[in-house]
């Protein structure tokens, strides 16, 4: 499973990653708009956050145990419930990390309203979070200068040379 902030590409490298290990590529946010028939964006306008945070943890329940060996992407904002805490700690997760300044230029899509909500937001989240990831994650990757094909190529390095992981 991938984590990390909004910005640190966890879909583009989490589909990369899929693909080079013949595994099914699953993108939390991606099954949360299929379920609920919103964009991400329509949810957090029509419904706010509090009730996209229970959507999101009723998808990752159910991604939870799939049929085939699967690489997650999550979102962003996963970390911060603590009942998917509770469960994401029985996985394997790596964090996908850069300069939050940098995430938060490569985080602003139509589809990310977190952040349209400015800089200091978008850090305080950041703060709030990091020692989530860094608890959470067995490995974790500075992509700030990284193309998403070396970044796959660093974590199938990292997990075939356990000595390598922990930086
Ligand atoms: C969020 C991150 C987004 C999405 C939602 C909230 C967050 O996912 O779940 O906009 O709280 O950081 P990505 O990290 O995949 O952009």
């Amino acid at each position: 499973m991938l984590l990390g902030m909004m910005g640190a590409g966890k879909s583009t490298v989490g589909s990369l990653l899929a693909a080079r290990l013949g595994w099914v590529f699953v993108d939390l946010d991606a099954m949360i708009v299929e379920r609920v028939g919103l964009s991400i964006a329509e949810i957090f306008a029509r419904h706010g956050e509090e009730r996209f945070r229970l959507y999101e943890e009723t998808c990752l329940f159910e991604s939870l145990t799939p049929s085939t060996p699967t690489v997650l992407a999550l979102g962003g904002g996963t970390v911060e419930r603590q009942a998917n805490r509770d469960v994401l700690r029985g996985q394997h997760l790596i964090w996908i990390d850069a300069d939050p300044e940098i995430l938060y230029k490569r985080a602003k899509g139509p589809d990310r309203p977190l952040a349209h909500a400015g800089l200091a937001n978008f850090l305080e989240r950041y703060r709030r979070r990091e020692p989530l990831f860094r608890e959470l994650a067995a490995f974790r990757i500075d992509v700030t200068t990284r193309v998403p094909e070396d970044i796959v190529d660093q974590i199938v390095r990292y997990e075939t040379n356990p000595n390598l992981r922990r930086s």
